[in-house]
């Protein structure tokens, strides 16, 4: 047996013999025994792990979305979303035909969810708000709020309060209200940001006082390029190349017009930070040629780039505006797919982060390619790369998952580098796998050799990392990838009629990560 596999394989067995009645400590001796074994496990593995413990600055916490644990789709007022109607309407687009119907029933069952997260010895909860929860058909009137969507999260809130666990609440994370699509046409509607704006205002009113880390919009890439280029995401708009441009400004839009009302109405008072979480993969050239390094810096510049830039810069990436107007030109276009800022746009997007955020995944390869024909369009089209899975790495459950955790290390120095030495949180981090099994040393090493990763970014490399959420702390509803998915430190049985949450062997690990801070057996 493998030498790592067998360290793993004794430290699940301390972990099914082990009782931990209140989760609170793990020090009593078979606490001591785990933390030796934790230490065999930095040795275990031919890359040297991190021994500096975790700077105090650096926050630990998991995180999980409203639309993909909550259920309860229409109940307690709820309107309905664009993902219920996408796999409710589309099955054949979710994996496994499933929706978010029921999900893991944390709407009921939160109280046992917040206790499983305190247990994890989680200093913070990245959680999602239900925009439809609120707001049961997105638009805002005073009439229009819905109080048990609002006592829902109030109550949830304060629980955490007493849990001494911080929240950093998500306004969207993909769940439009149905309506706003049906009479707009979602986020290809510069009406949806000034919708979205009351909506953030509703929010900051109801729970500024508990919330001091906010984040507007989720991954903006995935709503655009997924639901609005592609449509493999709910709503399932077809419009590659442009579509997911427009919907791209619109989003960027509602991120700064939600970001200046806090600016104006409530960060004096409330005092918190407000961000837009953007995820890329980190993209490695396929050899060292300056075409293939070109194309890796061009895949993250479109990726991360798309979004990051207007918020850092007030502007698109130079590199995508010149693609987009090439291919555009190719086409016999007269304008650009690329929509432009006006001067007003600019100034509005421009500044409006107050730390800088990554949903960090897997790593890609990326080599140049030559022009694809122009009677092909597409967002892909634009980036005119080749992207490829290193088969030499180690892979999570779907396809493009490709495990290296150096590439969050390169992330995190590209974000330094080009957007400035800004405090950062990764607010997402994990591994899916399709097994479903409840002991996973694969996941305990991705969790520790990523954050190992982070502890050289902070220390040798001096990146200002002052967050570590990570996905997930139970199984989820994985979007079109369903249930069979499995993404979580708790697994979820969904054919128990309560959900039964059952602790993997990576929550035990990341709750001793958590408590010691540190990732070695000792520490400097
Ligand atoms: C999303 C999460 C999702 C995770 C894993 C991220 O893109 O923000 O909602 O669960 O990826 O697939």
């Amino acid at each position: 047996m493998e030498y790592f596999s067998f360290i793993i394989y004794i430290y699940i067995y301390m972990m099914k013999t082990e009782s931990f009645p209140n989760q609170k400590s793990i020090m009593g001796s078979r606490g001591v025994l785990l933390l030796c074994l934790h230490g065999l496990l930095s040795l275990s593995h031919g890359q040297a792990i991190n021994n500096h413990y975790f700077p105090e600055s650096l926050k630990m916490g998991v995180a999980n979305a409203a639309p993909q644990i909550e259920g309860a789709w229409n109940e307690g007022g709820k309107g309905e979303t664009i993902w219920d109607r996408f796999a409710m309407t589309r099955p054949e687009m979710i994996i496994d035909r499933s929706t978010p119907e029921v999900a893991c029933d944390s709407y009921h069952l939160w109280r046992e969810d917040l206790h499983i997260i305190k247990g994890m010895g989680a200093q913070f909860y990245r959680l999602s708000i239900a925009w439809a929860r609120i707001l049961p058909n997105g638009y805002f009137s005073k009439d229009a709020v819905n109080p048990e969507g609002v006592k829902y999260y109030k109550t949830l809130l304060r629980e955490l309060k007493k849990l001494n666990i911080e929240p950093m609440v998500t306004l969207y994370h993909w769940d439009l209200p149905q309506k706003l699509q049906d009479d707009l046409g979602g986020w290809l509607s510069p009406k949806t940001a000034d919708i979205f704006a009351e909506y953030a205002r509703l929010c900051f009113e109801l729970f500024g006082d508990e919330v001091k880390w906010w984040i507007t919009i989720n991954e903006p890439k995935q709503v655009c390029e997924a639901g609005y280029g592609g449509g493999a995401f709910a709503p399932g708009i077809v419009q590659p190349g442009v579509g997911n441009y427009i919907c791209a400004k619109n989003v960027l839009l509602a991120h700064a017009k939600a970001y200046r009302i806090y600016d104006k109405e409530f960060r004096e008072k409330n005092q918190g930070k407000v961000a837009m979480v953007i995820d890329t993969p980190w993209f490695e050239p396929g050899s060292q040629s300056s075409e293939d390094v070109a194309a890796a810096e061009r895949a993250v510049q479109f990726m991360y780039g798309l979004y990051g830039h207007p918020i850092y810069f007030g502007d698109w990436p130079q590199i995508v505006k010149d693609r987009v107007a090439l291919r555009s030109r190719g086409e016999g276009l007269k304008h650009s797919r690329l929509p432009e800022f006006t001067p007003e746009e600019k100034k509005l997007i421009n500044g409006t982060h107050d730390y800088l955020t990554i949903n960090y995944y897997a790593t890609h390869m990326a080599n140049a390619t030559g022009e694809s024909p122009y009677t092909q369009r597409s967002f892909f089209d634009d980036m005119n790369i080749i992207e490829w899975i290193n088969p030499a790495w180690p892979k999570g459950g779907p396809g493009w998952f490709s495990i290296w955790p150096t590439g969050l290390r390169k992330v995190l120095n590209w974000m330094k580098n080009t957007y400035g030495d800004h405090e950062i949180v990764i607010t997402e981090n994990g591994l899916s796998d399709n097994t479903g099994v409840i002991e996973d040393p694969h996941r305990i090493k991705y969790i520790r050799d990523h954050l190992s990763a982070c502890l050289d970014a902070i220390y040798e490399d001096k990146v200002r990392l002052v967050g570590y959420m990570a996905w997930s702390f139970m199984d989820d509803w994985e979007w079109t990838g369903g249930y069979g998915s499995r993404i979580g430190m708790y697994h979820v049985d969904y054919n128990s009629p309560n959900k039964t949450r059952t602790r993997r062997a990576s929550a035990l690990y990341y709750r001793m990560v958590c408590n010691n801070r540190c990732l070695v057996d000792k520490c400097v």
